[in-house]
Order: structure tokens, then C-alpha cells, then sequence
């Protein structure tokens, strides 16, 4: 049986992504195989294909996708966690390994998996695992005690939505950065103290989350940590010990404790503009008009 899955030869623009036929994947030692419910768009993707990233390991043509929602369909060797049938969330960190989840049957360590959450629609799932990921271990990176003060940056943004939430349930005191004044209406209800707009605040905080790739040193008081999900960032004003490039890993155990905070209703996802994976070119049309929108591809 060939299945499909959106690959790309050479990196370039959208019309480089191709709908491949591809051969059966078969689950390795500590592995489980798949089947693809619903996957979403995030930056790194769009950076893979258009070559401002190529991932460490494997070769062309690489399969996209970072997220996944779906079904376990088998269990490799040793594999003993979920029975098949089982519903799953998961991320497979495609910069560092090569392996994409935009296909219709994907292998990922069990590892990388948590049980996915009742009730929740595939599409809107899907919002969770890479950016969900990306802000826990960030407000991990932190190290700083209840009641600190914490600016994040893109906080309009699919990982600096989540980190609000998180630092807000953690006991911490958010303040969210935003570009314009109607990001306000993509914010978490109730869980920034102050919204900035345009520009950090001068010298307050005591911890600095940056998803948005700016420098936010001037906020940052001068004992306080700077942790930002972007590379390239953080600046050279910041002393080493002060700071922490945070890059995902895969985490079933963060992804559970994720799960748990849906179901209990202390993370709110935003409601996608959903495509079927067929419609891959039109999904990321509308990524990069950059209207703010998170995207579901759904199989
Ligand atoms: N290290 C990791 O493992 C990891 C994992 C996931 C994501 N990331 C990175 O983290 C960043 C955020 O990811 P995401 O999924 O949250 O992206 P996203 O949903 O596109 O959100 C990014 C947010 O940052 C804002 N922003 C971008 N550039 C800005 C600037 N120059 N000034 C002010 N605001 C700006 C955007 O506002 P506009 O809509 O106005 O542009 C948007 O609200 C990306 O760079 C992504 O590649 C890293």
C-alpha cells in the first residue's frame, strides 16, 4: 500500500510542497505507527521549506509537519505504552531528526506521546503540541520564584499564548507584549496583569520569555533571566548565566501535563481556519498572509 505524505525536493516556495506517494512506514524498537488525524502550520515549518532551516539529520525529500493528532495503529518492539486504537498528541522535532508528521501514517518514539484529551476536536488539538511544548519548557527555563514578574513577547502568538497561561497558573505575574492594539483580542482571558503594546517596559520585570525574536533586555531587571525560543536571540547585553535558548524537545511526559491542563480548563486553544492536508498550498497561502490565524490541516 503507498500513502501520501507533503513532502518537498528542493526548498523554495510554496509550490515546492508536493502531495508523494510514499511506501508503508514500519515502527522501530520503542516506536509506534500512527495514523494522521489532524496536524497544524507553525513557523518552523514555512523556515524548513524555504531553507532558512535544514534539519540535522535525514536528506531530501524531507516530509513537513511538526504536530500530530492521531490514532496508534501498531506498536514496534518493546513498545508497551498505548494499546492500538489509542488517541494520541505528539510533536516530532523535524529540525533535529529530518521526520516530518504531515503524512498519513508516521512512526515517533512512544516517548514522544501523551494520550490526547477527550472532548476537544482534532483541529483544535493540534494547536497544542509543538507551541504547548515550546512555552512549558521556556517557563521551565525561567527558574524564578511565585509572584515573579514575567514579560512575553508574541504573546498574541501561538507559543506566547500558551506561556501566558502557564505562567498564570504557575502563580506568576504575566505581562504580555503585543505589536498592535487588536492582538489584544487574540489574548487568554484574564491572565496578563498588563498589556504592553508596541514596545517592553522600561527596567521591571524579573524574567523575560522572547517568541517574537526581539530584544527585550531593556525590561529585564538586572538579576533577572532571559529566555527566549528564538535562535538567534538572546542579546549580547545578556550575561551567559542569565540566559536560556530554549529549543523543543519531544516530551510525551510535558505533553501529558499539557493534556491534563485543557481537560482541567487552565489552557484555552484559538479556534483554527482548518484545511484538508490535499489543500496543502492554499493552508500555507493563507499562513503567510500573516492575519494572526492558526491553522489546522486536518487528513
Ligand atoms: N525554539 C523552538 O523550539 C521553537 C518552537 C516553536 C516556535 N519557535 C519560534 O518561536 C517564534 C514564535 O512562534 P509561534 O508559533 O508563536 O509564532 P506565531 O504564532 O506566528 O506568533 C509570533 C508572534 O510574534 C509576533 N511578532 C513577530 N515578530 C515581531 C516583531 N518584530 N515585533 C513584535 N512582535 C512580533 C507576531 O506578531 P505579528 O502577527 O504582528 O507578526 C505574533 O504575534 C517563532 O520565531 C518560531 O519559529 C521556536
Amino acid at each position: 500500500m503507498n500513502l501520501f505524505a507533503v513532502q518537498f525536493g528542493s526548498p523554495g516556495d510554496i509550490d515546492v510542497l508536493q502531495l508523494r506517494d510514499i511506501p508503508v512506514p514500519s515502527p522501530g524498537d520503542g516506536e509506534v505507527l500512527i495514523a494522521l488525524e489532524a496536524s497544524a502550520i507553525n513557523p518552523a515549518d514555512v523556515k524548513i521549506r524555504n531553507g532558512s532551516i535544514t534539519p540535522r539529520q535525514g536528506s531530501t525529500p524531507f516530509t513537513l509537519g511538526y504536530d500530530l493528532v492521531g490514532t496508534i495503529r501498531e506498536a514496534g518492539p518493546s513498545a508497551d505504552r498505548f494499546l492500538p486504537g489509542t488517541r494520541v498528541i505528539g510533536v516530532s522535532t523535524l529540525a533535529v531528526t529530518g521526520k516530518g508528521t504531515w503524512s498519513e501514517f508516521v512512526c515517533l518514539p512512544e516517548t514522544s506521546l501523551a494520550r490526547a484529551p477527550e472532548g476537544v476536536s482534532p483541529a483544535v488539538l493540534a494547536q497544542l503540541p509543538l507551541p504547548g511544548l515550546t512555552a512549558l519548557q521556556a517557563v521551565e527555563a525561567l527558574q524564578l520564584s511565585q509572584g515573579a514578574e514575567v514579560l512575553v513577547s508574541g504573546a498574541a502568538g501561538a507559543v506566547g499564548r500558551i506561556a501566558l497561561q502557564l505562567l498564570h497558573t504557575r502563580g506568576y505575574r504575566a505581562h504580555a507584549l503585543i505589536r498592535r492594539a487588536e492582538q489584544t483580542e487574540s489574548l487568554p482571558a484574564g491572565v496578563a496583569e498588563e498589556v504592553h503594546i508596541g514596545s517592553p517596559p522600561a527596567s521591571c520585570v524579573d524574567g523575560v520569555i522572547d517568541a517574537a525574536g526581539i530584544d527585550l533586555s531593556a525590561a529585564l531587571r538586572p538579576t533577572g533571566h532571559y529566555v527566549t525560543v528564538v535562535p538567534g536571540s538572546p542579546p549580547h547585553s545578556i550575561s551567559e548565566k542569565n540566559a536560556t535558548l530554549v529549543i523543543a524537545h519531544e516530551s510525551g511526559a510535558m505533553l501529558q501535563t499539557l493534556a491534563e491542563l485543557l481537560t482541567a480548563g487552565e489552557l484555552n486553544l484559538p479556534e483554527p481556519t482548518t484545511f484538508k492536508i490535499s489543500e496543502i498550498e492554499a493552508a500555507h497561502r493563507e499562513y503567510e498572509r500573516r492575519l494572526g490565524r492558526r491553522i489546522a490541516l486536518v487528513v
